[in-house]
């Protein structure tokens, strides 16, 4: 895996004079069928999420309020998201090391993924993951 297979997905944006609505669903825009969605939100200032990768498990993250960057690393390179648009959606394939910081006030990173939660998918000693993607 590598960071080439990292995207930035357009989500459907429906504009309306009444407020603007966005939406993904299974098979249509995102690359995996949704299993799980989790958020995060009430980031104290300075703070980071993440410092992992996951052995089989792909996600999109989603800034839903607010903005973050997202940062991905494939052992080789490093890039940085910033997050700040509710129709944008990061995806990130299995096996990418990802951290997550730089959160604003009041900002919501909402993620969805294709596996129920699973602490074995975790790997979060980044050595330990260079020595992966290596072997
Ligand atoms: P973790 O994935 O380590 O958070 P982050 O990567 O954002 O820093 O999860 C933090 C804790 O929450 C950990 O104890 C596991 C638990 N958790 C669940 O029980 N279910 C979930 O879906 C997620 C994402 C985490």
């Amino acid at each position: 895996m590598s960071l080439q297979q990292v995207k930035l997905l357009d989500l459907p944006k429906i504009l309306d004079e009444r407020g603007n609505l966005s939406f993904f669903q299974n098979e249509d825009h995102i690359p995996f069928n949704i299993k799980r969605v989790y958020w995060i939100y009430d980031v104290p200032g300075g703070e980071h999420r993440g410092g992992h990768a996951y052995k089989d498990l792909q996600e999109v993250i989603i800034a839903l309020s607010g903005s973050f960057d997202v940062v991905l690393n494939d052992g080789k390179e490093e890039r940085k998201f910033t997050l700040n648009r509710s129709y944008y959606a990061l995806y990130v394939p299995k096996m990418i090391w990802r951290h997550i910081d730089n959160f604003s006030t009041n900002s919501l990173a909402f993620i969805a993924t294709d596996k129920n939660y699973d602490g074995e998918q975790y790997i979060r000693n980044f050595e330990s993951y260079k020595q992966m993607i290596n072997e």
